[in-house]
């Protein structure tokens, strides 16, 4: 009896089987319990033997139920541990993060090198009247530069026959718009996007410019010019090689264009060495008339201006050969040449 029931036990799967058990064995009609009824049936000689080695196997199959109870408990502890296990030494797992494309990080080193020579930031809207864009900036109707600029039109309502608005075709309307907001002295920088019928490895449908405009009563071409190089040499870390080209806009009178000298050898750009040279800004003292335009009376104030194209700078700084690359919106060339934030 006592190994059938120690073996039973030890052998007991569960909580359950080990109930069953109890109660086989000790339960009030269990095989032990009926066993110790019959004690009143011997001679006392017979009980002194029988009633102590009943009492000893009760207690016995009771510590071995005790004993079972407590190790089925620890293992279902152990299991519990085991499933729920955090392995807190584990890798985390790779999250995708966006990256800051290179014309956003331009823009923001560009503004924040002009913020410290004191320029502050104005905006324009990107859908222009064609006087912002064109007539305010000596542009006439008739002038022939309208039609170099591969403008995009905006359609207008049948028989409206004023003249259509233009997607714009640079930055320089905000010069106007911000003369007459705030006139003189002033000294403001416009970034923002800017609009041609244009396409090839240095030219984008959109793109983007920032403008600048400095007016005050002794402004000249020198101020210019220091400005931009002081301008260069912050944002390419080092001096770099510009050249200042005489040029022609309506709107500003002396012009000129800069260039960047740069190299376009195995697939990347690299400044300051080469026998390339990549347009970058044109720029000039603002014509009398856009001053006027402005509501500036020209005979007190003189003023400079550069519109400077931002995705040539990025193009130049980060090595990228293909301008055009910069909106194909291929996620793995915006993660190489993004910036983490
Ligand atoms: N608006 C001119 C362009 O887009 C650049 C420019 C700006 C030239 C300001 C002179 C002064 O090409």
């Amino acid at each position: 009896l006592r190994q059938k029931y120690l073996d039973a036990i030890a052998g007991a799967p569960d909580e359950a089987a080990l109930e069953d058990l109890r109660v086989q064995a000790v339960g009030k009609k269990g095989e032990v319990s009926l066993k110790m009824r019959e004690l009143g049936k011997m001679t006392p000689e017979e009980r002194q033997v029988a009633g102590p080695a009943l009492n000893a196997l009760k207690d016995e199959i009771n510590s071995a139920l005790a004993a079972k109870k407590e190790a089925l408990a620890d293992a279902a502890l152990d299991e519990r541990l085991r499933s729920e296990w955090l392995d807190v030494t584990l890798p985390a797992r790779d999250r995708r993060q966006g990256t800051i494309h290179p014309v956003s990080q331009v823009t923001e080193e560009v503004s924040a090198i002009l913020a410290d020579m004191g320029f502050a930031v104005a905006e324009g809207p990107q859908i222009e009247t064609d006087w912002y864009n064109f007539d305010a900036l000596n542009m006439p109707d008739w002038h022939s530069a309208r039609t170099d600029m591969d403008t995009f039109y905006m359609a207008r309502a049948e028989g409206d026959d004023r003249p259509p608005h233009v997607l714009r075709t640079h930055t320089s309307p905000v010069q106007v718009r911000s003369m007459q907001a705030q006139g003189a002295p002033i000294r403001v920088i416009a970034p923002g996007r800017v609009y041609r019928a244009d396409y090839d490895q240095t030219h984008t449908p959109m793109f983007h410019q920032v403008e600048g405009l400095a007016v005050d009563r002794d402004i000249s071409m020198a101020n210019l010019k220091w400005v931009l190089e002081e301008f260069f040499s912050a944002f390419f870390g080092t001096g770099v090689k510009t050249r200042f080209r005489a040029s022609h806009f309506p709107f500003t009178e002396p012009s000129a264009e800069v260039d960047i000298q740069c190299s376009w050898e195995g697939g990347t750009v690299k400044v300051g060495e080469g026998d390339g040279w990549l347009e970058v800004l044109g720029s000039g003292m603002v014509h009398p008339n856009v001053l006027k335009a402005g509501g500036i009376d020209p005979a007190e104030w003189q003023g400079f201006a550069f519109g400077m194209g931002i995705d040539r700078m990025a193009m130049l700084k980060y090595g990228i050969p293909d301008l055009r690359a910069f909106f194909d919106s291929d996620l793995r060339w915006l993660r190489h040449y993004g910036f983490r934030s």
